[in-house]
């Protein structure tokens, strides 16, 4: 919830603003106090009485809306919220954040603040992908502005791609997080979910069923909990949840060298289905038929087993290191080897058999293995799961 949470809404100049509206209706529902600041670009959009009707708030447009007596100066403004929020960020505001301008009240708002700001980026597919954009974002994420989306999907312009502003339950989502201040406050997690893509040429690729559901609703649980979460995903079907450090990897070897950079942590969740092969002899050009009828050998070679290295580290070893282990057959007795074999503190185990439905389906039935022995939990939905094990985190790092 976000009882009496002051919201500062920067809302930029794009076809996403429209959503804007919804935002604050949502954001209200949860308690909130949004106070929107549109820009100029922003009233071609949406006007300032339909965000201020469903803000109930004064609506700011203007610098110099602010130098009346009876009004808050552009700094009281911006410091009186407990979170600045930009939705949608325009590859303009990106830009001028990224560079520290400030020529009108949105721009100035946002460098006289000292608190928490995000960013719900939106815009064409290819402004998002245009580098100037990415590295205006990378400036922004070492700035400390956290960012929500943009998501991949249709575009108001008919094209497809990633740009399209996170949906208003997302950022909300995403604006909880930043605000939470759970028993996790100040803790680092790492989490690795969905499969990894190994390569076999540029358009080939060996992969796995994981659907991401189980990594992101843990990531999301441990956020809930105030936990600054570092999200190192392969290429999953369920996208990542909001108010997370999301660090999309393709490979078995790079979801490593992501978990590496993001030590320290005070824990590691390791969600992830790691291929255990990567192709050895993969071709740097398409494979193609060469007449002979006869196909080409692949050849493979092991990659590193991730969630060892990381529990087996001399210095700089999380505190709690937790491994997954997907079974169908005798689930107790291979996790509690593999929690031996792997050095990690617990294992959470599940049957993952075609006839239980879980690998892709919303519930799970799980196995806790730590050194106290194995306690098997009630099938449950996947949220649940990641609620009970995000609690038992926070009592362990406690
Ligand atoms: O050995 P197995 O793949 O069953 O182990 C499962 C656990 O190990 C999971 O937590 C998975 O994320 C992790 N793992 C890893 N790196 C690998 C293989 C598995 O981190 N290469």
């Amino acid at each position: 919830m976000l009882d009496g949470k002051r919201i500062l809404l920067i809302v930029g100049g794009g076809i996403a603003a429209f959503k804007a509206l919804d935002l604050i209706r949502r954001l209200r529902e949860r308690g909130a106090v949004v106070t929107p600041v549109l820009t100029r670009a922003a009233e071609e959009f949406v006007t300032p009485l339909s965000a201020s009707a469903l803000a109930a708030h004064k609506v700011y447009r203007d610098l110099f809306d602010l130098t009346d007596e009876a009004e808050m100066g552009h700094i009281e403004l911006s410091r009186a919220a407990d979170l600045v929020l930009v939705a949608p960020a325009t590859a303009d505001l990106m830009g001028k954040m990224a560079s520290g301008l400030a020529d009108d009240l949105a721009s100035t708002l946002l460098m006289a603040t000292d608190k928490r700001v995000l960013i719900a980026p939106a815009m064409n597919l290819r402004m998002w992908l245009h580098p100037a954009v990415q590295r205006n974002l990378a400036l922004l994420k070492g700035d400390g502005v956290l960012i929500a989306g943009p998501n991949e999907g249709e575009m108001a312009c008919g094209e497809y791609g990633p740009g399209r502003m996170a949906e208003p339950p997302e950022i909300v989502a995403a604006v909880e997080a930043a605000l939470a201040e759970g028993p996790l406050k100040g803790r680092h997690v790492i989490v690795t979910s969905g499969p990894t893509h190994e390569p076999i040429d540029p358009v080939r690729y060996i992969a796995n069923r994981s659907s991401g559901a189980q990594g992101a609703a843990l990531a999301r649980a441990l956020t809930g909990l105030g936990a600054d979460v570092t999200f190192v995903t392969g290429p999953a079907e369920v996208p990542p949840p909001g108010g997370v450090r999301v660090i999309r990897v393709e490979t078995a070897q790079q979801m490593l060298e992501a978990v590496e950079a993001a030590l320290p942590a005070d824990a590691a969740v390791f969600a992830a289905a790691v291929a255990d092969w990567r192709v050895a002899n993969a071709a740097e050009r398409k494979m193609k038929k060469d007449g002979s009828g006869r196909p080409p050998t692949l050849e493979f070679s092991e990659n590193p087993d991730i969630l060892a290295r990381v529990s087996q580290l001399d210095e700089g070893r999380p505190c709690l290191v937790i491994g997954f282990a997907a079974e169908t057959d005798d689930l107790v007795v291979n996790a509690t080897a593999k929690r031996a074999r792997k050095g990690c503190d617990w294992i959470v185990a599940n049957d993952v058999s075609p006839a239980t439905g879980i690998m892709g389906g919303d519930e799970n039935a799980v196995t806790l293995i730590t050194a106290a022995g194995a306690e098997q939990w009630p099938r449950m939905g996947k949220d649940q799961v990641a609620n009970r094990l995000a609690q038992l985190i926070s009592k362990a790092l406690a």
